[in-house]
């Protein structure tokens, strides 16, 4: 199992799936989710208009489209409220839902962002353990997957995770934006 932390822009990556930061509209928005759309044309709202939506802590997939990665994997994550309202529970299940998609689409690599920390304020180093957490469970029964990204937007979230997820990275490198 390749786990590799990465500095740089998920839409650039070459993997079977890319994870898309959505809202539960699934129509697009800003940060990740609007970069993923910008990078994978029109098409992709076409078919996210069919999913009729997404609740948080979900996953739903499409296809990739214009994306160098062949599928989408959308997912919703919490907005921060201060912790009292199960936003640690519904970001875990962001990540277990995404996993378990790939591993029923039988793929071998997919890539995070850190869902939740931009516009939805998520703590990074809270939501850095979240994401070792679900990591750790999902690699007892990881099926197909055999490589898994987690790719940072900046450099502070970046030591966040690498520093969060050391014990497991047995790679990680920079790439030049
Ligand atoms: N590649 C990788 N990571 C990115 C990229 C990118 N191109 N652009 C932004 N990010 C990072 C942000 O820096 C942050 O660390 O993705 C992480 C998640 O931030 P957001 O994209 O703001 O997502 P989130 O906090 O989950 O908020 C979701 O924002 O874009 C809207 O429609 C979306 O309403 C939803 C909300």
């Amino acid at each position: 199992m390749m786990i590799s932390i990465i500095e740089g822009d998920i839409t650039t990556q070459k993997v079977d799936a890319i994870v898309n930061a959505a809202n539960s509209s699934l129509l697009g928005g800003g940060g990740v989710d609007g970069a993923i759309h910008r990078k994978a044309g029109p098409e992709l709202v076409h078919e996210c208009r069919l999913l009729g939506g997404c609740r948080t802590g979900e996953a739903k997939i499409t296809g990739g489209y214009l994306l160098p990665a062949k599928y989408v994997i959308h997912t919703v994550g919490p907005v921060w409220n201060g912790g009292t309202m199960n936003e640690d529970a519904l970001l875990a299940s962001c990540y277990r839902n995404s996993f378990a998609i790939a591993r029923e689409k039988g793929l071998r690599s997919i890539a995070f962002p850190a869902i939740s920390t931009g516009i939805y304020r998520f703590p990074v180093e809270r939501a850095a353990n979240i994401v070792r957490d679900e990591t750790l469970a999902f690699m007892k029964n990881p099926g197909s997957v055999s490589d898994i990204r987690f790719i940072c937007f900046g450099r502070e979230t970046c030591d966040i995770y690498r520093d969060v997820l050391a014990d497991l990275t047995s790679d990680h490198e920079d790439i030049d934006h």
